[in-house]
């Protein structure tokens, strides 16, 4: 069985190694890709015909089929029927609609589960999951692998020529983790690969503690239900482990459909910040970045996340553009309380993610399922059919989208960076820590969200790619830092850029081992400042006092930090931090600088931090002084303006611009109506 080496350096390239067909091999002829999942097999032929007529007169040119076909594609071990898949994609074709084919290995049929048991995942606590559901395969079981590549296969060899198949889809969403003993198998060996010897595996996992040695590979076990805490290093090799395990499955598939299908791309699904998965390790292995991205209408931050997810994207992209593979019109079904989106909003959604570098805007899915675990899931086509309001603003927007050709192919220019490691994030979760209330993404989002307010434009990058080309650097939270991302970071500096640190970052090393010495131990001469104890807040917080901003209330975490040739932008005062630095800076001969962000403050006042931060790098924001709650971000010749609130603004633009929208010109001053979006081309006279 194949699995991927975990000694590798983090994938860090541009995907798909250029050679590879990318999504211009679609945009070029299709533009805007435009469309959803489509289900055929859970309706009959005649609503194919309705379908595909429907398609035509909401622009759609593209949709994913067969996601979840497996069990009527191969209704019995080996035994196929593809005549309706030979029928859908003939009616698709003729009606110049492209098709995404999936092969549909996320959810295998019952025949397999209940034949070789041992194709069914297993929990921690040992409990062997059943079919009924999807997604209930074991990653490392042989049978589920060999069977999937047959299935696979089979597809790649009948419709490898089809002319409506432009991509493909490898399995859905991949997130799996299992703890089976074909797993345990695998784990064994992907550590193998990593660390040579049992001895170096010993000395990585710090088995000392606990009485954990191990004589043999075969002792290993993936994390499990255990009486009390598991090794932190095991847990954090083990999540590394499963999300190569998972990779192995996707690029097995992938090189038998590059093999027949040379000149199409290959793609699978992401999930924005998908905790089981390293996209920075996926990335250069597709050929198509893709997302899947559900923000809640009913969450007023929801735009910050769903932008940087997009931001997310664009960057695993390498700049090039991505797509958006999935979202709602409307309700989803699975929060428990599923607030519709209003068709403005879906417009605004997929708009946000053309404007931050998609170049195809799609839905799950085409039409409402009238059955099953999602039938109270929206579609593009609702239950009540295409004389609602929700498909008359699905036709309008598939209108609308044909306009926006001028960013085919663009990317949005950033200098202004933010750090993010899946490793770091895993490690940062440790179950025994000093706070469980310094959350990751709580961190990421709070950092961005000054950037994302002023319309400055944001990449998100691994810790040890190429910053010589960003002013800013943003590092919300990076707990486990590698020795040569430490030195890639503090470049920035050295460069004459600017470094922000936030809170218990620089505290472990790649093995999760904690660095002795004053911390952050690899940054504390970078910023003037080194601590010698992790203090979390009581309830109340902790005053904390700043000539340069404001006095505030930091809340959560603290650090006992020294200053050393740094300057304290803010202290702590009373209790017991009295006179420690919070937020600290350290002005460097280069004319860069280093800040550090020793606890959780207010948002206005990180909001101040980022500012200074912002004006020292020189960084610039799409348009000046934006309107709070509005978003702004250029891409190519196209300069986007969202309006997420439930108010209409307006903004201060000099000059003609045209909104390719709506088609009409805007002077000097833009109206942007609630949930609204404008698409703006400087007239030249
Ligand atoms: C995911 C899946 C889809 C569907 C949607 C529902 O994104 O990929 O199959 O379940 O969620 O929101
Ligand atoms: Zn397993």
């Amino acid at each position: 069985m194949r699995t991927t080496s975990g000694d590798d350096t983090p994938g860090i390239d541009a995907p798909g190694a250029s050679a590879r067909p990318g999504l211009e091999s679609l945009t070029r002829d299709l533009g805007l890709l435009y469309g959803g999942d489509y289900n055929p097999e859970q309706w009959t032929s005649d609503v194919w015909r309705e379908d595909v007529a429907l398609m035509r007169e909401a622009g759609v040119n593209l949709v994913t089929v067969g996601v979840f076909a497996w069990a009527q594609l191969e209704p019995r071990p080996g035994e196929h029927d593809f005549t309706w898949l030979d029928e859908v994609l003939d009616l698709l074709h003729a009606g110049g609609i492209a098709v995404d084919l999936a092969t549909p290995t996320a959810s295998p049929p019952p025949w397999l589960g209940l034949r070789w048991p041992e194709t069914r995942a297993v929990t921690p606590d040992g409990v062997r999951l059943s079919h009924g559901s999807r997604n209930h395969f074991c990653p490392s079981s042989p049978v589920y692998r060999e069977h999937a590549l047959a299935i696979a296969g089979a597809l790649v060899e009948r419709y490898a020529a089809h002319p409506a198949v432009r991509m493909w889809h490898i399995g859905n969403e991949y997130g799996q983790v299992c703890s089976c003993d074909l797993c345990g198998a695998a784990f064994q060996d992907w550590l193998r690969l990593r660390y040579g010897t049992v001895a170096e595996l010993n000395r990585a996992w710090g088995t000392t503690f606990w009485g954990q040695r191990y004589d043999d590979w075969a002792e290993v076990v993936p994390p499990r239900a255990a009486p009390y805490l598991l090794n932190p290093t095991q847990v954090l090799d083990h999540r590394r482990f499963a999300s190569d395990q998972l990779l192995s499955l996707f690029t097995e598939q992938r090189d038998l459909v590059r093999r027949a299908a040379p000149g199409v791309p290959v793609t699978t699904n992401f999930l924005g910040f998908h905790h089981p998965t390293d996209y920075w390790r996926w990335a250069p292995q597709v050929d198509v970045v893709a997302d899947d991205a559900y923000p809640d209408p009913a969450a007023p931050e929801s735009p910050v996340l769903a932008a940087l997810s997009h931001d997310l994207m664009r960057s695993l992209a390498g700049g090039r553009p991505w797509m958006l593979m999935e979202q709602a019109a409307g309700a989803i079904n699975w929060r428990t309380h599923n607030v519709p989106k209003s068709t403005a909003r879906m417009r605004l959604d997929s708009l946000r993610a053309v404007a931050r570098g998609a170049d195809g805007s799609c839905f799950f899915q085409w039409r409402a399922s009238a059955f099953g675990a999602e039938r109270f899931h929206s579609a593009l086509v609702p239950h009540a059919g295409p004389d609602t309001r929700l498909h008359r603003a699905v036709r309008a927007h598939g209108a609308e989208l044909r306009r926006l050709a001028p960013v085919v192919g663009t990317s949005v220019p950033a200098r202004t960076a933010v750090v993010f490691d899946w490793s770091s994030w895993w490690a940062a979760e440790e179950r025994a820590r000093p706070s469980d209330r310094l959350d990751v993404m709580a961190q990421l989002q709070a950092y961005y969200r000054p950037l994302w307010r002023a319309g400055i434009p944001v990449d998100v990058v691994h810790p040890a790619a190429d910053l010589s080309g960003y002013d800013l650097v943003v590092a919300p939270q990076l707990h486990l830092v590698e020795d040569d991302a430490a030195t890639n970071l503090r470049g920035v500096v050295e460069r004459g850029g600017v470094l922000l640190i936030g809170p218990f970052s620089g505290v472990v090393d790649r093995d999760a081992h904690v660095r002795l010495g004053r911390s952050p131990v690899p940054f504390a001469d970078l910023i003037g400042a080194s601590g010698e104890e992790f203090c979390p807040l009581p309830a109340a917080g902790a005053p904390i006092v700043s000539d340069e901003i404001w006095d505030f209330v930091g809340t959560v975490w603290g650090e006992r930090l020294r200053l050393d040739d740094g300057e304290a932008v803010a202290t702590f005062t009373g209790a017991d931090l009295e006179g420690c630095p919070a937020i600290v800076r350290r002005r460097h001969r280069s004319g860069g600088q280093a800040w550090y962000v020793a606890t959780v403050p207010p948002q206005q006042v990180l909001d101040e931090v980022v500012r200074q931060c912002v004006l020292a790098a020189g960084v610039r924001p799409a348009v000046e002084s934006l309107p709070d709650g509005l978003e702004a971000v250029r891409r190519g010749p196209v300069l986007f303006l969202l309006n997420p609130t439930p108010d209409e603004r307006t903004i201060a633009l000099p000059g003609v611009h045209h909104d390719l929208l709506t088609r009409t010109d805007v002077t000097d001053r833009v109206h942007l109506a609630p949930e609204g979006v404008v698409a703006l081309i400087e007239r030249t006279s």
